[in-house]
């Protein structure tokens, strides 16, 4: 067995403990940041003459072909290494020698693991942001393409007042754009790097902590080396933006899962990106839209499980930080590949205009407009509101659109009405007509479509 503190011990690990205690079967995907931590930290104790400049210059070239033995399957993890630290040191000193066991100088595995995790999480944050980039893209298109797509807007998942297409989706990218904007802030706040700050308290060694900061990317130093190796709330404060994305994906999965059902019918999911039924041959299920939605309780699991295992820890580093792996990785994997999926479900789906127009005429949607036109002519609002609900009364009792009455109707409930009402309450003119900023109306949404537009190709 391979341990790293061999010296104060006389016996071999119990197996079970061993096991148990290992972390190197998840926190191998680290490996990466592993060695660039260390080039920083080797390349360092060579400039500071604590190694020599030979030894600092082996080591880099030792760690250089680990890596490249790992990336091409050269070099496997195996079982008797504890964790992706000590797998490194041990292949290192195999493979370099002396020089080797001088890497760990000044150096703790609670500042290593601190540094490794964090430079995965910025990686990753980087990664999550491409991906919400690309879909904020795929819905800007299906904006401008349904500028003009009139359908139902919903309140209480009833029909409520007519929008567009570009109107509902608009909303979405806005939710998808705070997400990344959530992203960017973690990204300032967790910018300091945590390596030199030893176990807990330094070291004696002169360590140049800006130089190894600015190596790895950072733009400081972490100020307290106690909060250097304890501090996970940037991990929290990405799966709580992860959370609240996948909260925003699982919205929208659930409408499309709607919309697409037999009842709705406003679009139809690629073949690609839909299942069939073994037992039913007319079904085209929304299976990915459902798995998107479902795969919501393991990322909200992961939030709850780092906050509950950080919350009673005592400073500084404890092996219980460990368990910040596995459900992490689980989790922002899980919320990349929704991303990826159903980023892909929407730019391949088909949105029925005609379903989504009928809708929005037969739900009595344009209601509103109808007061709205009363008091154009002088009642009152509180009065027109009345007549209003009177009208729909006597359409439901005549299966018919409130642009279905003839004029004669209209005045039965109000003397008011005139034959420009069939002009005023037209899907067209409801929608039309709605030109407050972030309304539906044509001339409103091409200014946001141009905004979006804009803040895409700046950032
Ligand atoms: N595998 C450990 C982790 O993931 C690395 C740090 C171990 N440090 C220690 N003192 N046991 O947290």
């Amino acid at each position: 067995m391979a341990v790293l503190w061999g010296g104060r011990f006389t016996k071999e690990t119990d197996g079970l403990v061993k096991k148990f205690n290992d972390s190197l079967p998840f926190d191998k995907r680290l490996f990466e940041q592993d060695i660039r931590g260390s080039a920083a930290h080797a390349a360092m104790l060579g400039r500071q003459g604590i190694i020599s400049d030979e030894e600092a210059a082996r080591i880099i070239e030792g760690l250089g072909s680990i890596k490249a033995d790992i990336e091409s399957g050269r070099l496997e993890f195996t079982s008797e290494y504890e964790d992706i630290h000590s797998f490194m040191e041990a292949h290192l000193i195999d493979r370099i020698g002396e020089a080797g066991k001088k890497l760990h100088t000044g150096r703790s595995r609670n500042d290593q693991v601190a540094l490794d995790m964090k430079l995965y999480i910025r990686d990753e944050i980087g990664q999550t942001d491409a991906l919400l980039k690309h879909f904020l893209g795929t819905i800007l298109n299906v904006m401008k393409e349904n500028l003009d797509t009139y359908m139902p807007g919903f309140t209480h998942l009833q029909k409520a007042q007519p929008v567009t297409l570009a109107h509902h989706f608009g909303a979405y990218f806005e939710m998808f754009r705070r997400d990344r904007g959530r992203l960017s802030s973690i990204l300032e706040r967790m910018d300091t790097c945590p390596l030199g700050s030893g176990a807990l308290a330094g070291t004696t060694y002169p360590l140049d902590r800006d130089f190894t900061a600015r190596e790895l990317g950072f733009i400081r130093p972490a100020r307290n080396s106690m909060d250097g190796v304890s501090d996970r709330d940037y991990l929290i404060e990405f799966l709580s933006a992860l959370s609240i994305c996948q909260m925003h994906l699982s919205r929208f999965a659930e409408e499309m899962i709607l919309w697409n059902s037999n009842e709705y019918q406003f679009v139809e999911l690629d073949d690609a990106f839909s299942t069939g039924s073994s037992i039913m041959p007319q079904k085209k299920n929304p299976d990915i839209a459902e798995l998107v939605r479902g795969k919501t309780g393991r990322v909200y699991g992961a939030l709850t499980s780092i906050l509950t295992t950080m919350k009673g820890l005592p400073l500084a580093y404890n092996k219980d930080m460990q368990e910040d792996k596995e459900l992490s990785f689980d989790a922002i994997d899980t919320v990349k590949n929704n991303l990826r999926l159903f980023d892909g479900c929407v730019a391949t789906m088909r949105f029925n205009k005609e379903a989504m127009a009928r809708s929005a005429r037969n739900g009595f949607t344009n209601a509103t407009d109808v007061a709205d036109y009363l008091v154009g002519k002088g009642a009152a609002f509180r009065d027109a509101h009345s007549v209003a609900g009177a009208l729909v009364l006597r359409c439901i009792d005549r299966n018919c659109a409130l642009d279905d009455l003839t004029l004669d109707e209209f005045r039965e409930f109000s003397d008011k009405f005139d034959e420009d009402i069939y002009e005023a309450i037209s899907l067209k003119s409801c929608v039309e007509k709605r030109l407050t900023e972030g309304a539906p109306g044509r001339a409103s949404m091409e200014r946001a479509v141009e905004e979006a537009g804009q803040y895409l190709a700046q950032s």
